[in-house]
């Protein structure tokens, strides 16, 4: 991937998406730009069916746009093939989703260690980023549960932990609280706003929580497959 340093981590101009054709046809997104300035928390909200999923999967390379650009990091997706899209993936966007998608064989310091050892990091060094990772979710003392044996917000911290493993520059959250009761929701978005502080990331975040949407450093709101910036 192409290593320039900009001060714009995502920038989407005029992105179109459709699923379907002729009547049936579905225009999930039609013309979205924005961008979002390294370092901030972006929130993305919408009702049901505006496009946030859609969108989100665009931004981290998992799905791609009929029209418009995408640039993440000073890379244009259009620009990368299977293997550069993969490789931005696993080296440069972390993901977390509304299911947790936690490997439930695996301890909960396992499952944090997995984008590491996909990219063979050094054991030690592993072992070692795993252990602050999970002291930074506040989960130190639960390395060794698997997810069946963690509370629901449990989980999505060790999914939060799981997405900065690699030290992400970006990170994309898909309703990371929408699995989780109101309250457990608010800590964990909570959380999310410290570690996009202390671990210098730009986090993207779909999300219909109030926490988030008062913590977050701008709102974009998608309607008519269109932004509305607050
Ligand atoms: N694979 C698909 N095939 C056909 N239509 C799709 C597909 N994925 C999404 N859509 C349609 O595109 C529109 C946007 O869907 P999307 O999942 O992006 O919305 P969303 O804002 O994430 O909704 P929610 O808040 O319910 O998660 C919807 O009308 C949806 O039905
Ligand atoms: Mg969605």
């Amino acid at each position: 991937m192409r290593q320039v340093v900009t001060e714009t981590m995502v920038r989407v101009e005029d992105v179109h998406k459709s699923y379907g054709t002729g009547a049936a046809a579905v225009h999930a997104l039609r013309g979205v730009s924005f961008e979002v300035p390294r370092g901030e928390l972006v929130a993305l909200k919408g009702r049901s069916g505006s496009g946030k999923t859609t969108l989100l999967n665009i931004v981290g390379g998992l799905d791609a746009p009929d029209r418009g650009r995408v640039r993440v990091d000073g890379s244009d997706l259009a620009d990368l093939d299977e293997n550069g899209l993969l490789a931005l993936r696993r080296d440069h966007i972390g993901f977390v989703f509304q299911s947790f998608g936690l490997i439930p064989i695996l301890t909960a310091a396992e499952n944090v260690g997995v984008p590491l050892r996909l990219r063979r990091a050094d054991p030690r060094e592993r072992e070692e980023r795993v252990e602050l990772l999970l002291s930074l979710v506040g989960l130190a003392d639960h390395a060794a549960q698997r997810p069946g044996e963690l509370s629901g917000g449990q989980q999505q911290r060790v999914a939060l932990a799981r997405a900065l493993a690699n030290h992400p520059s970006l990170l994309i959250a898909d309703e990371p609280t929408g699995q989780l009761d109101a309250e457990t929701g608010h800590a964990v978005m909570e959380l999310l706003r410290a570690v996009v502080r202390s671990e210098h990331v730009t986090a993207l975040v779909a999300t219909h929580d109030t926490t988030l949407l008062d913590l977050a450093d701008r709102v974009l709101e998608l309607s008519d497959g269109g932004i509305v910036e607050h």
